[in-house]
């Protein structure tokens, strides 16, 4: 099988050959050209159709959408834009597409009208792109880990705990739900579920990471997680794919540097490896942007905007910094945030989005968090009053890093749980870890596709994960 992808055809040097490309039909003119897409590229390989080749039936089953296995030659190509065509010896359809009922026309789609019919819109050049690059950057992770020796460990994603302790997970369960066993005092009796007890999606994979890293040094998880917040935002989804790294031996400092790299990696590598992809996105947000008024246009294309991160430290400051930031900030003064801002509070996302978009105006490191507003396993400071936790915070995303030093002293972080009701008793395996030759370590989380928005510069996360899961909507 000589096929070759269309990528590789129209960077291809050797005239003359004898090729087969398979595809799909983007447009077909005046009866003679075809441009044919496999997904390897936004850009179409133009088959040539000469006169006489095919009967006039063929000719009108070439549609937007159809599928063809094409053979012919290789030839330099007079058209503009592109180095070669392939002149077909002949064309045979894989399969029939009705033009009429076909969703893609050879025209522009809105995001909205393409999320409703998201297994279609592959097809498109905005979702090639994206995609092409999302699967970059999970490649890239894995090269990035691999490479510092880090070991990939698969965390399950059923789960008896709760590993954030904000309740907000999804049941697993095989018990009826209109009639489940019950016990006496008419509570549900888990007893009787598939496991013998209550379990969940995961929220995270870190508590069973941080038991890896107990024995490996340095492991990362990459997978599915599930959070069952009501957020009906541009910015989460109830699936989403998290990238979590766990260090033995790593303090809050070590912690913050790795991620820093990573992130810059990541968006070294799809600079390096989706040029064109990029190019084509960033052109696409030039035009959107081109639609808002003056002063809410973004002063940056999205290749500077990459650049730039590349080529910038990212500023780091504790958290009472940030609110002191904030509270001289003048949209404070003029009232402009929705949500009050006092020592204590969570950053909302206008919070965070002040500090980073108009304050530094580059990601910014926040560090010492309020230990009340954090989960249980982050190491305490000094001060008694913060926990050694660090956020990152990207221009257009919000919170794109969430992690910590963790509490490796056994009392300390005993006290912590049982001050915010976390079950001991039902964690005594990783309480182990702190009882037997427990070490400083550190880890993050990474949220994959606020990382893809921001590579791709798309502003809503449901068009960076190819089936998106939000509240009510489970299509598929
Ligand atoms: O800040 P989070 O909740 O941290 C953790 O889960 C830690 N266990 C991570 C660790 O230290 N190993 O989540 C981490 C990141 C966030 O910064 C955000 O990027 C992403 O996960 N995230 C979401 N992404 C999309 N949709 C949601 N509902 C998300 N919730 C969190
Ligand atoms: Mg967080």
């Amino acid at each position: 099988n000589n096929r070759i992808k269309v990528r590789d055809l129209l960077s291809t040097d050797e005239t003359e050959q004898e090729v087969i490309v398979m595809g799909w039909v983007r447009t077909f003119r005046n009866n003679q050209f075809i441009a044919l897409n496999d997904g390897s590229t936004n850009n179409n390989i133009q088959v040539v159709v000469e006169l006489g080749l095919l009967d006039e039936a063929t000719l009108k089953r070439i549609t937007t959408g159809a599928s063809l296995k094409v053979t012919g030659k290789v030839v330099a190509s007079l058209g503009k834009g592109q180095r070669v065509e392939v002149k077909a010896s002949s064309v045979e359809i894989l399969g029939d597409c009705d033009a009429d009922k076909f969703p893609l026309q050879p025209k522009k789609h809105s995001l909205e009208f393409l999320r409703e019919i998201a297994h279609l819109r592959f097809r498109t050049n905005t979702f090639g792109s994206i995609f092409r690059i999302r699967h970059s950057l999970a490649f890239a992770t894995h090269k990035f880990f691999n490479d510092k020796g880090f070991i990939y460990l698969h965390t399950p994603i059923i789960t008896a705990s709760d590993a954030e302790g904000a309740g907000e997970m999804f049941k697993v369960t095989t018990l009826p739900f209109d009639a489940p066993p019950r016990n006496e005092d008419g509570s549900i009796n888990y007893k009787e579920d598939f496991f013998g007890k209550g379990t969940n999606l995961t929220v995270s994979g870190q508590l069973e990471g941080e038991l890896g890293a107990m024995a490996f040094s340095e492991i990362y998880t990459f997978g599915p997680t599930f959070r069952a917040e009501n957020s009906n935002t541009t910015r989460h989804l109830a699936e989403f794919w998290m990238i979590e790294p766990e260090m033995a031996f790593y303090d809050i400092e070590d912690n913050m540097n790795l991620a820093e790299e990573f992130i810059r990696y990541l968006i070294q590598y799809a600079i390096d490896n989706n040029r064109e992809d990029i190019e084509f996105l960033d052109q696409r947000l030039t035009e959107e942007e081109k639609q808002k008024p003056q002063n809410e246009r973004s002063e940056l294309g999205l290749f500077e905007k990459l650049e730039f991160v590349i080529n910038n430290k990212f500023e780091r400051i504790t958290y009472t910094d940030a609110i002191d930031i904030l509270l001289e900030s003048p949209f404070y003064k003029k009232k402009k945030f929705k949500y009050d801002v006092k020592w204590g509070i969570d950053l909302q996302s206008e919070h965070e989005r002040y500090l980073v978009e108009k304050h530094f105006k580059k990601p910014v490191i926040v560090t010492g968090y309020p230990k009340d507003i954090k989960s249980f396993y982050m190491r305490l400071n000094e001060d008694g009053k913060t926990v050694a936790a660090m956020d990152i915070l990207a221009p257009g995303i919000g919170e794109i890093v969430g992690g910590s030093q963790r509490e490796e002293r056994l009392e300390k972080l005993e006290q912590r749980m049982r001050e915010m009701h976390v079950p001991i008793d039902e964690m005594s395996y990783y309480l182990d870890t702190r009882r037997f030759g427990t070490v400083p370590h550190a880890g993050f989380g990474l949220g994959f596709e606020r990382m893809v928005q921001f590579v791709t510069g798309m502003t809503n996360i449901r068009d960076v994960i190819p089936f998106a899961r939000t509240p009510k909507n489970c299509e598929f």
